[in-house]
């Protein structure tokens, strides 16, 4: 019987991605919170054998959902946290097994802003809220600072630890969602109002580690129920902006408000 690698079905010919990067086969686990981290923010053998078995599957590309930049704006209390603190050598492990078999194993680098898990995290969000299950505070100006280089160093470090890539989570009303988000966004300094304004920490976080080519950012661009032809306008100058992020190149263009 034929195995996978040799069918000549187009779902298992390789694809090259824009940054030059090229992956087995076109099949993709999608980023899954697993909650298997041990509570400090580490691997545990459950979760390695996990990563493990899904390699044997013979996928190109795993991602490993909400691996956190620090602990203190975690989305679940079993994430992986990965920062200059972490057991690089637990990390190493976890990249070792789940890249069997040809894998790329990959984190996808989260931070859960005001959706932080309240108990053990320390919710903040572009604007603060009181509202029945949504309370946090305002993300200050020198945290907003911080982020992009914590972004970079928790890429670095994936990278050391042997690991393929790193997807950024902009989606599911995160943090930098929250910051795309009109609803969540109503800061009045250089990252809210304007779509140019609240994709900037976005911006900001992908250019802050160009030097490593696989990144992949994952975003829901806020749009309204409705079409309309602002939100349209929004989302499109929203996606040009990402893809030139991405890609490194630069060009003009029509400025969305
Ligand atoms: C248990 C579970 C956990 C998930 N965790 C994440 C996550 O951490 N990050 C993310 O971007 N998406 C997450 N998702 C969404 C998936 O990546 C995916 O987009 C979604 O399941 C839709 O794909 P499907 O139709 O193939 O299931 C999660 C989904 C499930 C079912």
């Amino acid at each position: 019987m034929e195995s996978l690698s040799q069918t000549r079905e187009p779902l298992f010919k390789p694809l090259r991605l824009p940054c030059g990067l090229t992956l087995n086969n076109r099949i993709a686990k999608s980023a899954m919170s697993d909650s298997l981290g041990d509570g400090t923010g580490h691997p545990t053998a459950a979760q390695i054998r996990l990563y493990q078995r899904w390699a044997e599957g013979g996928l190109a590309v795993s991602i490993i959902g909400e691996v956190q930049l620090t602990s203190g704006y975690a989305e679940n209390p079993g994430n992986l946290v990965l920062n200059e603190a972490s057991d690089l050598e637990r990390f190493r492990k976890l990249a070792q097994h789940g890249s069997e078999n040809g894998t790329g194993l990959w984190l996808q680098l989260g931070h859960a802003g005001a959706l932080a898990y309240a108990p053990t995290s320390n919710p903040k969000g572009p604007t603060a809220f009181n509202l029945q299950g949504l309370r946090c505070a305002e993300i200050t100006s020198e945290e907003i600072r911080q982020l992009p280089s914590q972004f970079a160093t928790t890429a670095r470090l994936a990278q050391k630890a042997g690991f393929g890539g790193v997807q950024i989570h902009a989606a599911h009303g995160f943090l930098l969602s929250q910051f795309l988000s009109p609803l969540f966004n109503k800061r009045t300094d250089g990252y809210g109002g304007a779509i140019a304004n609240r994709m900037r920490l976005l911006l900001e976080a992908i250019g802050s580690k160009v030097r490593l080519r696989q990144v992949w950012t994952r975003t829901l661009l806020p749009r309204t129920r409705k079409a309309s032809p602002c939100c349209d306008d929004q989302a499109s100058y929203a996606d040009r902006r990402l893809q030139d992020a991405c890609t490194g190149r630069r060009r003009g263009g029509k400025r969305c408000s």
